[in-house]
């Protein structure tokens, strides 16, 4: 198999108004008594009422959730678009996908939700297969969910021991196993520098090559005992091996490559006057999103100097929020993954509908 690094190669590295949003994400669609554990969602969505009136549901609405997850944000997105708003909820993790479809049986049953496994760079497809072509509205919440930190089979967290995976989708794509013992050092070292911004990449790509040439790393805890061994965390600081699990974490699932593929897609779905929301949790993602929603704002690509525009591209989007939604002190401090959450809206102008 080949292994690249950087798969996204290429990548060429305000504030809504607020309105009091009650988060009752099961009051209407969920079956009280469908699916026991199976139905449990320990994720608590982001800046929920801040998501909501940037993407302003209306009732027979269709929107695209391309990050389904726990269905927090899609449970609202149902409830402000009822009684005949649509949602399709694409997720990449089959276990996601099992829990949403056992929490909401109701709204599956009656049309409403439309679970669909897949990965949103792949987002025109699904939506055209499943009829939602064109949206009313899609929203991108980025990363990884409470419950797959949660499940210590998956081998996001070095809280527990467990198999080194970290696969959205564990059915395709090298593992962080496989990048951890296949990819030469220096492939290693850039890694988790670009993704993980770990300036110790190099020591610590070193220390996983002399180990793995005694056997291979396949458990969380060895990894990250290993990192602990070349970077010595301060007392009250995060975990040493925050940044190399968080750089691995991207490269496995190629986010960043999947996003920027997502991007311009979803803007192409957008009916006019649709609402593309994305919220982004570091800074590389949140780039890729300002860039995207700029160039399109823009629309002329010609150099500056050029007296007059040659390239005949027009602006498809106005951007609702100037400067990223981020969450507040009291939803920081009741949700911990809220705190480097970052919101962005744009609107598709309504000149350039599909
Ligand atoms: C932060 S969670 C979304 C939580 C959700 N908004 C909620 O309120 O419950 C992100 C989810 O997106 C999924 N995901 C991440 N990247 C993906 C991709 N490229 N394609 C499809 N799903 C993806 C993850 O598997 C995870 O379940």
């Amino acid at each position: 198999m080949l292994l690249t690094p950087f798969p996204h190669e290429g990548y060429r590295a305000g504030r809504l108004g607020r309105t009091n949003t009650i988060l009752r994400p099961d009051n209407f669609i969920a079956e009280p008594d469908a699916g026991g554990d199976l139905a449990a969602t320990v994720h608590v969505p982001v800046l929920p009422a801040e998501t909501l009136d940037g993407l302003a549901p209306r009732p027979g609405g269709r929107y695209i959730d391309g990050t389904l997850g726990g269905a927090g944000h899609a449970a609202l997105l149902l409830e402000r678009s009822a009684p005949d708003g649509r949602v399709l909820g694409i997720d990449a993790d089959p276990a996601a996908l099992a829990r949403v479809r056992a929490r909401l049986a109701g709204a599956v049953a009656a049309g409403r939700l439309i679970p669909r496994q897949g990965n949103f760079a792949q987002i025109a497809q699904l939506a055209a297969a499943a009829g939602f072509s064109p949206a009313d509205g899609i929203l991108l919440d980025l990363g990884l969910s409470s419950d797959q930190l949660a499940d210590r089979q998956r081998g996001f967290s070095f809280a527990a021991d467990a198999p080194l995976d970290m696969r959205f989708d564990p059915t395709r794509g090298p593992s962080a196993a496989e990048l951890v013992n296949t990819l030469d050092e220096t492939a290693l070292a850039d890694v988790l520098y670009r993704y993980g911004e770990e300036r110790r990449s190099r020591p610590i790509a070193r220390r996983i090559v002399e180990r793995r040439a005694r056997a291979s790393i396949e458990r969380t805890g060895e990894l990250a005992g290993l990192v602990a061994g070349v970077i010595h965390g301060r007392p009250g600081g995060i975990h040493p091996a925050t940044r190399t699990f968080q750089a691995l974490r991207i490269a496995v699932n190629d986010e960043l490559g999947s996003l920027e593929a997502a991007l311009p897609a979803a803007l192409d779905l957008l009916a006019a006057g649709g609402r593309l929301a994305v919220i982004s949790f570091h800074s590389l993602e949140d780039r890729i999103v300002k860039r995207f929603f700029q160039a399109e704002e823009r629309g002329c690509v010609c150099p500056p100097e050029l007296p007059a525009c040659v390239c005949g591209r027009a602006p498809r989007l106005r951007i609702l929020t100037r400067h990223p939604i981020v969450a507040g002190e009291d939803e920081q401090a009741r949700n911990p993954r809220a705190r480097s959450a970052k919101l962005r809206v744009a609107q598709r102008l309504e000149t350039s509908s599909p």
